[in-house]
């Protein structure tokens, strides 16, 4: 009989939002005529730009003609959209990025994960708490950690809070650590990082031989000028540091699939013997041989991401989901419950009222106005006592939510 991973066994219940979903849908058949607003996970609702449903139209007609049919693409991706992004989202923030340092994916979670392939058995994890469960999660899968105590932390990691004690600005690990994964603007506390804080980062990453695994998936939600973008922006960042980026929460591709994983040709490990291998390598073969690429119908629809028209209407979408973070910040704050994000993120992060835990007000806000968020303590035990509210959503719906929440929530 076939063995199975044993490290499955040690994973928590179901992953997040899976557990949420079979929460909502028991809710659901037990209240048929509840109309229920998801504000959990954070999932885009608005079209797609136009300019980008043009190119992917475009696209469709090159696939009915054989001049301009194409197959199988490159593992890395079309070399026209990986020149976009250096010469878009890296060259004019002075990072020193070439477009064969960039792979085309079809997704984030799904490199935050994979990346783990290359990476060897005994490294010393930091994980913030609370932290996107993925992270967390993949490393259990992989073996890489031990059992999980009962507020859900992990033997073996090291975790670093990030709570409002500390200003949503995790300390550095108090100990040598291999790997580090940070988020930023971070999901699922909305926070960022200022350029002196991602200095610090890069410097103990630096002097400790570690490796970042930067996820910079929300970045176009950045709106205060002297926030970055990029840990590529930090000079040394391109010898310590791997980002991935994401197409799903800036232009509408949670349903269509397209991101992006930058691995700097400076940036090593070290194999058995000690020596260093360049990442980026590894990185390559493991696409080439577990991937065939995003499909040139998508690529092309993420290239039309970058031209005039693309930049307007995905400015305009991100700062429609930003007006409805605003509509959630206010109305919280009008109740006087004391919140954080929303500013340079969809993400809007609270306390729950009344010292309630954080599955507690699940169930209330769910049970007493059919709204679903996201519970703190899903996202590590720090996250305890706090809850997301995901600004992704019709204005209609935010508008309608946040009356529910003045009207019907009794606390
Ligand atoms: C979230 O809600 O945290 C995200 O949507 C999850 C994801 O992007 O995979």
């Amino acid at each position: 009989m076939a063995t199975i991973n044993d490290n499955y066994l040690k994973l928590k219940a179901g992953y997040l939002f899976p557990e949420i979903a079979r929460r909502v849908g028991a809710f659901a058949q037990a209240n048929p005529d509840a109309s229920i607003i998801k504000l959990g996970i954070g999932d885009v609702t608005e079209p797609l730009p136009p300019a980008i449903i043009e190119a992917m139209h475009k696209a469709v007609d090159d696939m009915a003609a054989r001049p301009t049919f194409h197959g199988y693409g490159p593992e890395q991706g079309y070399g026209w959209l990986r020149e976009k992004i250096a010469d878009f989202d890296y060259k004019p923030r002075g990072c020193n990025i070439s477009a064969d340092e960039i792979f085309i994916s079809d997704g984030s979670k799904c490199d935050t994960g994979n990346i783990l392939d290359i990476l060897g058995p005994n490294n010393t994890i930091a994980v913030c708490d609370p932290v996107y469960p993925v992270y967390v999660d993949t490393n259990v899968m992989a073996g890489n950690t031990g059992e999980a105590d009962d507020a859900g932390k992990y033997d073996g990691l090291v975790y670093l809070p990030m709570t409002a004690e500390n200003d949503f600005n995790p300390p550095l690990p108090d100990r040598k650590v291999d790997l580090i994964y940070l988020c930023y603007p971070n999901n699922p506390t909305g926070a960022v990082a200022s350029k002196e804080t991602l200095a610090k980062w890069v410097e103990y990453a630096t002097a400790n031989d570690a490796l970042i695994l930067f996820d910079a998936a929300y970045e176009a939600y950045i709106t205060e000028a002297d926030v970055p973008h990029s840990i590529y922006e930090i000079e040394g960042a391109d010898k310590v540091a791997i980002e991935f980026r994401s197409f799903s929460k800036n232009a509408g591709f949670t349903g269509i699939r397209c991101a992006l994983t930058v691995v700097p040709k400076g940036v090593t490990g070290t194999d058995r013997n000690g020596e260093r291998v360049d990442l980026h390598r590894l990185w390559n073969r493991r696409q080439s041989t577990k991937f065939n690429g995003v499909s040139y119908i998508v690529q092309r629809g993420a290239e039309a991401a970058y031209t005039p028209d693309g930049k307007k209407q995905i400015q305009a979408l991100v700062d429609f989901y930003l007006a409805n973070a605003l509509i959630v910040r206010q109305t919280l704050e009008s109740l006087g419950m004391k919140n954080y994000g929303g500013v340079n993120a969809p993400y809007i992060w609270l306390h729950t009222p009344d010292g309630l835990s954080s599955w507690d007000f699940f169930d209330k806000l769910l049970t007493e106005a059919h709204i679903v968020g996201t519970p703190g303590s899903g996202f590590g035990a720090a996250g305890e006592g706090y809850f997301r509210i995901s600004a992704f959503n019709s204005r209609e719906n935010i508008q309608e939510a946040m009356e529910r929440i003045k009207t019907r929530l009794n606390t």
